[in-house]
Formats: C-alpha cells, sequence, structure tokens
C-alpha cells in the first residue's frame, strides 16, 4: 500500500510538470484569438481545449462574439414568424442575474395589419411551464419544514387515496409482505408517478373538486409502477397541486402562488384568471389556419396549463432558477435539487431524463433544462443551461415551427459562445495578503521538488524543479499560478486554455483534473511558516517543506 502511494505520488508530480510544458505549447501553437470569428470557434473544439466547462465569470459587455450570436438568434426568430400560423415570437436570453438581450417579432393581432409589433410586456399563455409552480411550491414548502419529505406519498396527505397499480405487484414473491412502490411528491413533480394523463373521461377543461378527483382514481388504473417510467402526466401536477394547497397550507392553491411567489417576485403580469384588462394586454393567439383560439379556462386543470405571462416576468423567474436573485424564492441548495435530473427516461419518451417538473436533453455536452408548453393558440419554454447560468424563454402566439426547433437552434449559437465569452475573460489572481508563510522550498519524499515565490503582481507561483524535471521540460516552462482563497487556501488558476489530452512523447495525459484544484496549506510554525501543503483533489499529501534548495548528484 505503502509502495503504491509512493508511486502515484510521482505520478502526479510528473504530471504536474507536464502541464505547464502543454499550456506554453498550446500558446505558441494556436492562432492568436481574433475576436469574431466562428470558424475559429470551430476550430477549437476539434482541439479540444480545456476547460471543457469554462466558469461562469462577470462579463464585461459588449463581448462581440456573444452579440454576433444573439444576431444569429435574431434573425432565427424573425424569419420564424409566419403570418398566419405564428404572427408573434417574444424571446429574452438572460445570464445570471441580468437579461442580456430581448427580442420582439411580428404583430400582437396577426389578423390586424396595423397591429403593433409585441414587446417584453406583451401577454401570453404559458401553458405546461404553468407547472413551474406547483413544483415551487412543493419545494418551498420542503424548504420550511411544511412538507418533512419530498418522498412522502400522497396517502400521508389523502388517508383513503387508493388506485389500481397492477403492474407493481408482478415482482412481488411474498405474497403477504407486499410493499407497492409509491406515488410521492417527487414523483408527481416529475413523471415519474406511473398516473395516467388526465383523470378518466375528462378534459383538461373538467371542473371537479380534489374529493372528487380522489374518488375517480380509485377505479382507475396506473399506468406504471411509480418510479418505473416517465410518463406525462397533468393529472400528478394538478393533484400535486391542490393536495399541497388543500392539505399542507390550508389555502386555494392560486392564492398560495401569488403571495407567495409571484407577489415576491414582482411577477405583475403572470396569472390564472383571463380578465378583460390581460386580454387586451395579449397577442391573439391563432390556430394553424389563422383563426383565433378561445382563451379556455381550465379548471381542476389550471395548475398543470392555465397560467400567463410575459417574458419580462419569466426573465425574473429565470434568474430565481438560476440562483442569482438576492431575495430568491429557494436556497441554493434546494435549487440544485429541483436541478437535478430524476431519471433515464425510455428512447420512445420525448425527453432524454425527466426533472422537477424539468424535460432535460442534452446539447454540446450541456444539460439542458426545458419546460414547453403548448395550449390552443399559444406555445411556450423556458429553458436553463445551469452550468453556463443561461437562460433562454420564447413565448410565441400560434403554432411553433414543426421543421426546427428553436431553442436547441439559438443554443447552438449561443453556448459555443458563452463558452468563448468565459474563456476570453481576463482572469482574476488574487495575491495573499501575506506571502511570507507560503513561500520557500517543499519536497515529497524526497522526490518531487518546488519552489513557491511570489510573482511581481504579489500572486504566488509554484515551481517544480529536480532531475525528474529538469531532463523533460524547460525551467521557464513549469509554473502553476495560485489564487488566494482564505488564509492558508490557494486555487489553482490556468490563466489560457490548454488541451484537455497532452501528449508527451508516448504517453497521453489529462490535464483538466488539474485546473483549479485547492492547495491546503498547513498551519504556520513557530517561524510563522507553513510547513508543508496537501492537494486533496489530487490525492496529495504530505508535501513538505525543506529549508533550502537541495544539491542534486550529477
Ligand atoms: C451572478 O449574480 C449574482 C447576483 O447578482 C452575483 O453575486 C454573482 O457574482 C454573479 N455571477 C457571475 C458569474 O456573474
Ligand atoms: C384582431 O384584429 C382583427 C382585425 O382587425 C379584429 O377583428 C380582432 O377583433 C382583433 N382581435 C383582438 C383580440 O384585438
Ligand atoms: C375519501 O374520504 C373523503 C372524506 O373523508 C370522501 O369525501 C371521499 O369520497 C373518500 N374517497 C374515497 C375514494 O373513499
Ligand atoms: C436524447 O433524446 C433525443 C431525442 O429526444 C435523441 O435523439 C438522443 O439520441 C438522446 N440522447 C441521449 C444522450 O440519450
Ligand atoms: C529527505 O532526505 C533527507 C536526507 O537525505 C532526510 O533528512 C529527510 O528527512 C528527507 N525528507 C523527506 C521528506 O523524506
Ligand atoms: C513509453 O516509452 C517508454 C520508453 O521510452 C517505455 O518504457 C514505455 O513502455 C512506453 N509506454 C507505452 C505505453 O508505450
Amino acid at each position: 500500500m505503502k509502495l503504491k502511494w509512493t508511486n502515484l505520488g510521482i505520478i502526479f508530480f510528473f504530471i504536474l510538470s507536464l502541464i505547464m510544458t502543454g499550456c506554453f505549447i498550446w500558446q505558441y501553437r494556436l492562432p492568436k484569438a481574433k475576436p469574431v470569428a466562428e470558424i475559429k470557434i470551430e476550430e477549437l473544439y476539434e482541439e479540444k481545449l480545456c476547460p471543457r466547462f469554462p466558469e461562469p465569470v462577470p462579463l464585461k459587455h459588449p463581448i462581440p462574439v456573444l452579440m454576433d450570436a444573439l444576431e444569429k438568434v435574431d434573425s432565427l426568430l424573425r424569419t420564424s414568424i409566419d403570418v398566419k400560423t405564428l404572427p408573434a415570437i417574444s424571446c429574452i436570453v438572460i445570464y445570471n442575474d441580468s437579461v442580456l438581450w430581448n427580442g420582439n417579432f411580428g404583430r400582437r393581432n396577426g389578423s390586424d395589419p396595423k397591429s403593433s409589433p409585441p414587446n417584453e410586456y406583451t401577454v401570453y399563455r404559458i401553458a405546461t411551464l404553468s407547472k413551474l409552480f406547483p413544483t415551487l411550491m412543493l419545494y418551498k414548502l420542503w424548504e420550511d419544514g411544511e412538507v418533512s419529505s419530498l418522498d412522502d406519498p400522497i396517502e400521508k396527505f389523502v388517508k383513503n387515496f387508493t388506485i389500481k397499480n397492477p403492474l407493481g405487484k408482478a415482482f412481488t414473491r411474498n405474497r403477504k409482505k407486499q410493499s407497492l412502490s409509491s406515488i410521492t411528491l417527487r414523483r408527481m413533480a416529475s413523471h415519474l408517478s406511473g398516473l395516467p394523463r388526465q383523470l378518466r373521461g375528462t378534459s383538461l377543461l373538467w371542473k371537479g373538486q380534489i374529493h372528487e378527483a380522489i374518488d375517480l382514481l380509485q377505479d382507475d388504473i396506473l399506468v406504471a409502477d411509480p418510479g418505473t417510467k416517465c410518463h406525462y402526466s397533468n393529472l400528478a401536477f394538478s393533484l400535486l397541486a391542490h393536495i399541497m394547497a388543500d392539505k399542507v397550507t390550508g389555502t386555494d392553491y392560486e392564492s398560495w402562488v401569488s403571495k407567495n411567489i409571484l407577489q415576491p417576485l414582482g411577477m405583475e403580469d403572470t396569472g390564472f384568471d383571463i380578465t378583460a384588462e390581460i386580454e387586451r394586454k395579449m397577442a391573439v393567439g391563432v390556430y394553424p389556419s389563422g383563426q383565433p383560439t378561445p382563451l379556455y379556462d381550465l379548471g381542476w386543470y389550471r395548475p398543470s396549463g392555465q397560467m400567463y405571462s410575459t417574458t419580462a416576468d419569466m426573465a425574473k423567474m429565470t434568474i430565481v432558477l438560476l440562483g442569482a436573485y438576492n431575495h430568491g424564492l429557494l436556497r441554493v441548495d434546494t435549487l440544485k435539487t429541483m436541478l437535478t435530473p430524476m431519471f433515464h427516461c425510455d428512447t420512445s419518451y420525448f425527453s432524454n431524463q425527466t426533472g422537477t417538473p424539468w424535460e432535460v436533453y442534452e446539447q454540446l455536452e450541456y444539460e439542458i433544462f426545458r419546460k414547453d408548453g403548448d395550449l390552443d393558440g399559444y406555445s411556450a419554454v423556458l429553458s436553463l443551461v445551469p452550468h453556463l447560468k443561461l437562460g433562454l424563454v420564447i413565448l410565441m402566439a400560434g403554432t411553433k415551427p414543426a421543421d426546427e426547433d428553436l431553442v436547441t437552434k439559438s443554443y447552438s449559437y449561443l453556448i459555443p459562445a458563452m463558452e468563448r465569452a468565459f474563456r476570453d475573460a481576463p482572469h482574476v489572481l488574487v495575491p495573499p495578503p501575506d506571502p511570507a508563510p507560503y513561500i520557500g522550498f517543499f519536497t515529497y519524499s524526497n522526490m518531487t521538488f518546488y519552489e513557491i515565490k511570489t510573482g511581481s503582481d504579489g500572486v504566488l507561483s509554484l515551481q517544480q524543479f529536480g532531475p525528474t524535471v529538469d531532463g523533460m521540460i524547460p525551467l521557464e516552462y513549469n509554473i502553476w499560478r495560485l489564487s488566494y482563497l482564505e488564509e492558508r487556501v490557494f486555487k489553482v488558476v490556468f490563466e489560457k486554455e490548454y488541451p484537455c489530452q497532452l501528449r508527451i512523447r508516448n504517453t497521453s495525459i489529462s490535464v483538466e483534473s488539474q485546473d483549479r484544484q485547492l492547495f491546503n496549506f498547513y498551519m504556520f510554525n513557530e517561524n510563522g511558516l507553513a510547513t508543508g501543503f496537501d492537494v486533496p483533489g489530487l490525492n496529495t499529501y504530505n508535501v513538505m517543506r525543506i529549508s533550502r534548495r537541495p544539491i542534486f548528484p550529477n
């Protein structure tokens, strides 16, 4: 075991020494960056430059590569307008806590040639995007301790709830100890409950009560054993909303949403009831024939699809979901749970994974969280790329184009541009308040040797030396820069891109694992010096201080 660790140590520091070489090789080989060159982005993908997932950083606008991508989104949406089938589109792109861009196309009333274009305050029905709200309610009640577990079964709230689950019995050997899987709150919020799409014999306009729904379900049947299959269900979300309102908060669902979500976030043009005043602000929804659609009222299914909103309001929601709103609705850790995919769906399902309440897709190696809504005359999407803190909302009056997915196409422009912007943003390296405790010479078991010193900007740098390095790597290429985080803790910062895979002689090395690693220096000794350091992320411990630079034989 001991021997193995030593070997690992050698390997690590060998790798460490190669990284810097890599960085510099790269610097000299690649053409210098030109600001707006799409071809260049493609080249970079082929070269597989890392970090693969650059960290979102504050951006200094304007950023030409981003403007260029947004112009492409603009032209994509502009050309998607169809006077008859898709007369109005409003779109908004969000980065972290701010709106990057918003675009409005077509006319609010397609059959009136004098009608004005929509704007960010134009009201559209958001259909299935309404399902965000029961989900937010669930997480909020969970965060506040009013719901003790996301995995509580429905029976905990509705004592006499029953539904037939023949598929859940198939694998139970012991008939006496049957343990059926549960319809839990979380499964209801993620299309995993096995509940049918709608209550039997009802349309989305059904105007029943919760107890009538429970009664109807008594002789209904689950389409899958809960937790085993993605199956889209309006029923599940409406049941979830009404149960939480009725049994947990003791209020009415819509007033709860209004008081706890819409009002705190200032979503003034979002709601359930399409009053005459709201109607005046609306884009006119149309059937594919161009005929205006009636503004149906969904009744019991309202939590699943009734709501209307604007891009300005959806931007606020997106900023909350990206975790950047400072009076956030949910804590950051709760949001992380909400933005965790739950389940890989069968290939027959329309999304790769399901979440609460998301459909999760993959694009350019990023997870895209989406909620898409379609309801007579309107089509809407709210989408997030949490990794890039990027959000995109498109609200449409009419039928979305069948041949091209506007969100996927938009992200094919936006994602590479955001990555480019993050990579090109200047890195901020923080010098320690006092470098003295950290500078000096260190060794790992007398096998690898390091010198830590300060640069002219006061930032620490670590440089490897010794026989293993000198033979192979030009000394000046062998430096890591360490940015100060807090006392005795530093982060490795690679200021430039580097190849993900490095070929040195006949070996190939993954460089990415070294980026952003944390250095943890030991307590200061009586002379005020750190006696050594660890890099736990690389399983590296006990790199100890030595008093001076050793002299190596020959
Ligand atoms: C995102 O927004 C929050 C809130 O304004 C801010 O604290 C944070 O620094 C921002 N992050 C980036 C990467 O811009
Ligand atoms: C839209 O325009 C048509 C034609 O001018 C008009 O008949 C209709 O009432 C308008 N619809 C709305 C909701 O304003
Ligand atoms: C469940 O109980 C409620 C009242 O407690 C009643 O109204 C309802 O009909 C019952 N449903 C079933 C399925 O037994
Ligand atoms: C994701 O789903 C799409 C269809 O919706 C499919 O074409 C694609 O291969 C799936 N990708 C993965 C990684 O499963
Ligand atoms: C390195 O070697 C010297 C003498 O060769 C020895 O005194 C010292 O303890 C060794 N240091 C470590 C960290 O193994
Ligand atoms: C790489 O080359 C060294 C000698 O230069 C040899 O010992 C080693 O086996 C080679 N490794 C591979 C993976 O070919």
